[in-house]
């Protein structure tokens, strides 16, 4: 795993970086293998970079007849419900970009029995994605950070962060006292690239924990992410205020 850090300005410019870092991972899974395989993020944080992705700057410069949309973590509400994030990201961008629908892989958190739609969306992976060690591998898995340290629904303290072997898990998450649909490490971290974002200064304690030299900082469910590929952290100074007083970002 190649891991790098780069800091922008504030989530706009972060939201312009990361659009442009998709475009070129797009441009390269489309040329080598005729199709571009991308996770999806759910939260506030990516709703920027997926408006700027349906954006004229951007969505000419991608063709999205080869792109294959999925989402790494849902809630368990319904894909119209505000909390849904299929519905952020189909209002940011799907309902305007010209991917064909069949491309649009849902999660689907609503349903009554969650492991059976946890087992099924593994039965699509395995079906659509190409694998290595017989694991799907996405070119690009989008992933954000919660001040507690989560990432996708791998909330601190819950059975998803202990699966080492199924690619997607119900969750049920103590703190939220909901249940969630999750990839997995196993299936995250076989990703060709992960770009984790991470955005404003409610993040900035746990990032100098994890990227600081805090020595009492404990691990947290972000810092299993530990991809194949490349790990891509893009931040905004508000987030690294705390490691810029350490003199580390
Ligand atoms: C979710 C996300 C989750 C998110 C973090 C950060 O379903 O909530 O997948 O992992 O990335 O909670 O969320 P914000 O971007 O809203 O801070």
């Amino acid at each position: 795993m190649n891991r790098e850090i780069r800091v922008f300005a504030d989530a706009q410019a972060l939201a312009v970086a990361a659009a442009e870092r998709i475009v070129g991972l797009a441009h390269e899974a489309i040329g080598q293998r005729g199709a571009f395989h991308v996770a999806l993020s759910g939260g506030s944080t990516p709703r920027m970079l997926y408006q700027r992705l349906a954006g004229q700057a951007v969505a000419p410069r991608i063709d999205w007849n080869k792109v294959h949309v999925y989402f790494g973590d849902e809630r368990t509400v319904p894909p119209d419900h505000r909390d849904s994030n299929f519905c952020m990201a189909r209002e940011a961008m799907l309902d305007t970009l010209p991917i064909p629908s069949q491309q649009i892989h849902r999660l689907p958190g609503e349903a009554e029995n969650l492991e059976r739609a946890a087992q099924d969306y593994s039965v699509m992976l395995g079906r659509q994605l190409p694998q290595h060690n017989g694991v799907p591998v996405f070119d690009l898995i989008l992933l954000g950070m919660g001040d507690d340290g989560h990432t996708a629904s791998l909330f601190p303290g819950t059975t998803a962060l202990t699966e080492n072997s199924r690619w997607v898990v119900p969750v049920f998450v103590e703190k939220l006292d909901t249940w969630r649909l999750t990839f997995t490490y196993p299936l995250i971290n076989n990703a060709a690239h992960v770009l984790l974002l991470v955005a404003g200064a409610s993040k900035a304690f746990r990032l100098q924990e994890i990227h600081g030299d805090s020595s009492f900082a404990e691990t947290y469910p972000v810092q299993g992410i530990m991809p194949r590929g490349s790990l891509e952290w893009y931040l905004d100074e508000a987030a690294v205020a705390l490691l810029a007083r350490e003199g580390r970002a």
